[in-house]
């Protein structure tokens, strides 16, 4: 969470830093600031809330300056204001900095700070870490680079950061341990950010730092070392991102953007990894692990929020496809709770973001252990992507909105890829594999389909805006999908929802039904479908009203329910991802029709890199 950038070169670095930030914005949001350094003189605006108060704040004044840094801020310590906000002073006014992370031991150096007459205006631990350097700063004959170096050795905790002085113009020194940062090479200028996006429009020439490393830049120079000052040498990485991938391409939202881009976001996850006349999948990423996996006494897939629902989904897929046994396990219960890891174990992580705290806590741990571990990210180059040991990337293109819609499907994707990669080597057949390579190839068809009824979802949502509740159930393989939709409801809506598995509800939830409670069924014909059936019957007989999400032929539920949302039929093992593209337009429609911003709803942001 939260999202820093800085610039030092011959520009105005303003109007770079705010357009740095506006791309940064979905990492947090509750407010922004940016400091400047102009000739020995340092001008600091912060603003509660939103980056364009921000921007209309410094649209007042005259700031000017060719070094910045600023900062987008998702609360941890102290609550969303002015003085909370980043960029922090040291006490004297010397030292500034930005800060993404949370500073575990900073209660204790606090004290001993405030015991050396530090003075402290804010709640936050960032302030507590840039009175840190200056401690050290002070004792350096004011080398920021080795103050930030000596003060950095006495912290607990995470953190990408940029710190800036009065008496070292043009320089930024930074530093990363658990939180992302890259530095953006140009010509006579160079960037940090703490993602690509905010640096696409000025450079594709990346170095992507690692935990425990910290450097300088300047306008025509970088350096990179380590913690203990060994010098590192690093690659430069090209971006392969266009500016169209992170814009709204004339959508009224991001998150509307990418539900609808999602014939085109399957594409690119499909492209060039399959094989037709084999029925099997081709991923370079797995290339030489093939064995290996298919050696292991169990799977173990782990991820948190809707990345966790697309592991439940991976788990009918690989077990029906492998015979080898699953798990699924949140990773922020999986990295707490000591678990029993053997070196036989294959565990697979997924998350879209590549950045989440727990999940990339869950995999070091896995590693730790001696199990191979898989990533099966978005973000290319993200942490948990360089930490694992093999992979595949889902490549959904840049996923901007908080509420995940394209990299649910494109994680379903892969895992389908990867079943049939493992499968075709087991017990899976030629026939069966052919047969999900075509519906695979029809999968953006049967979308653009789905997502033609669109306005039909639209009048549907009207009727739903000032429900308080809302229950989602669905079996077997739409279990996870029931999950998913109630998250997507929840998360943007603020409207109660929860999902079920649709024979648990007669053990509880049905105490809840009654004429103000909506149910969405997940309800296509599949082995299961006369039970769902039944289902219906029991809430629709206790007044409920139904959303049923069925076959398109069905003719049967359309009588019995309320409200119809119709999808075409493909192969089992691939109808999560057309039955969760309803549950998305719902959500999206009832959250506008509320009035809500459906790209940052509240409290939330979209990488959580923090514990
Ligand atoms: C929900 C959502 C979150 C993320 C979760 C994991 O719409 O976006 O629940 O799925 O924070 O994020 P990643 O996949 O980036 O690890």
């Amino acid at each position: 969470m939260c999202g820093i950038v800085g610039y030092v070169g011959e520009q105005n670095s303003a109007p770079i830093l705010i357009e740095g930030l506006k791309r940064l914005e979905y990492r947090g949001y509750d407010s922004a600031g940016i400091g400047i350094l102009d000739d020995g003189r340092i001008q600091l605006i912060k603003e509660k809330g939103k980056v364009s108060v921000l921007e209309s704040e410094m649209k007042k004044r005259q700031v000017i300056g060719t070094t910045g840094i600023g900062h987008t801020r998702w609360a941890t310590h102290g609550i969303p204001n002015q003085v909370n906000a980043h960029p922090h002073f040291s006490s004297d006014d010397e030292l500034m900095l930005v800060h993404n992370g949370i500073i575990e031991n900073y209660k204790e150096l606090k004290e001993f700070l405030i015991q050396k007459e530090y003075i402290f205006k804010s709640d936050t631990d960032t302030e507590v870490l840039v009175n840190l350097i200056h401690f050290f700063y002070v004792n350096n004959n004011n080398n920021l680079y080795e103050a930030t170096r000596q003060a950095l050795l006495k912290v607990n905790g995470t953190y990408g950061i940029a710190v800036l002085s009065r008496n070292n113009k043009e320089r930024i020194v930074i530093a990363k341990n658990g939180s992302p940062l890259v530095i953006g090479i140009g010509k006579g200028e160079n960037f940090i950010a703490s993602d690509v996006n905010a640096l696409i429009t000025h450079t594709k020439n990346v170095i992507y730092l690692e935990d425990g490393e910290i450097g300088e830049i300047t306008k025509d120079s970088y350096f990179i070392k380590s913690l203990n000052n060994d010098s590192i040498s690093k690659e430069i990485n090209k971006i392969e991102m266009d500016l169209e991938e992170i814009t709204k391409g004339g959508y009224p939202h991001f998150m509307f953007k990418e539900i609808m881009d999602q014939p085109i976001s399957l594409n690119d996850t499909l492209r060039g990894r399959t094989i037709l006349e084999e029925g099997i999948s081709k991923l370079g990423g797995l290339h030489g692990f093939e064995e290996r996996i298919l050696q292991s006494k169990r799977i173990i897939i782990s991820a948190c929020g809707t990345s966790w629902h697309a592991a439940l989904v991976g788990e009918y897929l690989l077990e029906k496809c492998t015979g080898i046994p699953v798990e699924v396990e949140y990773a922020s219960e999986f990295r707490y709770r000591n678990p029993i890891i053997e070196p036989s174990d294959t565990i697979i992580f997924i998350s879209q973001s590549g950045e989440t705290a727990d999940t990339l806590a869950a995999l070091k741990e896995a590693k730790r252990k001696g199990a191979l571990v898989l990533g099966i990210v978005n973000v290319v180059g993200s942490s948990i992507a360089r930490a694992s040991d093999a992979g595949v990337y889902i490549h959904a293109g840049p996923e901007i909105g908080v509420a995940s819609t394209k990299a649910f499907t494109s994680q379903i994707t892969v895992l389908i890829l990867v079943a049939l990669l493992l499968g075709r080597r087991k017990h899976l057949s030629i026939v069966d594999g052919k047969e999900i390579i075509q519906s695979l190839n029809n999968l953006g068809d049967l979308v653009n389909e789905i997502l033609s009824q669109n306005s039909e979802i639209e009048r549907i949502a009207e009727k739903f805006v000032n429900a308080k509740n809302f229950l989602y159930l669905g079996r077997g393989i739409h279990f996870p999908v029931a999950l998913e939709g109630a998250l997507k409801l929840k998360e943007i809506s603020y409207i109660h929802a929860e999902g079920y598995p649709a024979a648990e509800m007669k053990h509880g939830p049905i105490a809840l039904i009654d004429e103000n409670m909506p149910t969405v069924f997940i309800a296509p014909k599949d082995a299961i479908y006369e039970k769902v059936i039944s289902n219906i019957e029991e809430v629709k007989a206790r007044n409920g009203k139904v959303i049923a999400i069925i076959d398109k032929d069905d003719k049967y539920v359309e009588n019995l329910v309320d409200h119809v949302i119709r999808i075409p039929r493909t192969n089992e093992l691939l109808m999560p991802i057309l039955t969760v593209i309803p549950l998305q337009l719902l959500s999206y429609h009832i959250a506008v029709k509320k009035g809500l911003n459906v790209d940052q709803p509240r409290n939330l942001a979209k990488s959580v890199t923090v514990e």
